[in-house]
């Protein structure tokens, strides 16, 4: 069977059939896929039986797995599939205003993944387990396609500047209390350029996140002020992408240049996805995102 893709919206992601997971998994197919997620930024496989196994493969294809709990893993405790969930481990869903429900409704602010780690994400494969009836829909916004149309005006201001981020200013956006967890501080704030240029085929994108709390050359108001406009520009609908889950749908994206966030469901419903983030290595265009010591705007308020 040939592969074949649907366009998901008018400017990004494509749903692709005639590839299935498994097969993949397996060692097959993973070349035409990675081309489609360099040009497309957004897949959508539909109807897939991707074990927790198969999935762990899948993700190593594109990179270092990452593992953010590694260091509080106690010894001889094993690597597991992370799940984004509402459901304890004895079944029951957590409270609406609880810390573990606090954090998933952190999701809700567009970002992209550990933007806030040393070394960032390149994808995120997030796969459909347990879905709602209604709601928890995952939303994408693309910042290549809104990069590319965005006016000169906008974009001049935030061109060439460096952009700082940490975990618990998105935390913090949500509740203070979560954000003073130890989980959300371990790491020192990462400085970011501000477009990340796709090293395959040159298409530059918007490297924004709701981690992102400073950019190069602004005060702190002058800063939350234009990353508010720089978000509203990226997320117009023209720009995004609701996904409604099924079980068994697998969502594959670039963090390069799309944004995610969740949305709301009734917390009394379980909702749980899969999720491996792979780490962006140095072919992925890590080395030009950084900013080295000598380029850092001088005024920068860090
Ligand atoms: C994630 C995430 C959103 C959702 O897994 O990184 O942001 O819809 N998920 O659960
Ligand atoms: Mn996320």
């Amino acid at each position: 069977m040939s592969i074949s893709t649907q366009p998901l919206t008018g400017t990004f992601g494509v749903s692709v059939s005639g590839l299935d997971l498994q097969d993949v998994a397996r060692g097959q197919g993973f070349g035409d896929l990675r081309s489609l997620f360099e040009e497309h930024s957004a897949l959508l496989f539909r109807d897939q039986t991707v074990t927790d196994d198969d999935h762990l493969a899948i993700a190593q294809m594109f990179g270092p797995i990452e593992d953010r709990l590694a260091d509080e893993r106690k010894p001889g405790e094993a690597y597991e599939v992370p799940r984004v969930s509402n459901v304890r481990d004895d079944g029951a869903v957590t409270a609406a205003d609880d810390l573990h429900t606090l954090n998933l409704k952190s999701n809700f602010l567009w970002h992209a993944d550990s933007t806030f780690l040393p070394v960032p994400a390149l994808t995120n494969i997030l796969i459909g387990r347990v879905v709602t009836t209604t709601g928890g829909a995952t939303e994408l916004a693309s910042t290549r396609a809104a990069w590319a149309a965005m006016p000169e005006e906008l974009k001049t201001r935030v061109r060439g500047r460096g952009i700082w981020h940490k975990y618990s200013h998105s935390r913090a956006k949500i509740s203070p209390e979560l954000a003073k967890l130890p989980m959300f501080n371990k790491w020192p704030d990462q400085h970011w350029n501000s477009i990340w240029t796709n090293p395959v085929n040159g298409r530059e994108a918007l490297y924004i996140a709701s981690h992102a709390y400073a950019i190069d050359g602004y005060d702190a108001p002058e800063s939350k002020a234009l990353l508010e406009e720089l978000f509203a520009f990226c997320t117009q609908p023209h720009f995004t992408y609701s996904h409604q889950w099924a079980v068994g749908d697998v969502l594959i994206w670039d963090q390069r240049a799309v944004l995610h966030r969740g949305t709301p469901w009734p917390y009394d419903q379980p909702r749980t996805l899969s999720s491996i983030c792979t780490s962006v290595t140095e072919a992925d265009g890590l080395d030009a995102m950084r900013i080295s010591a000598t380029s850092t705007t001088e005024g920068s308020i860090h």
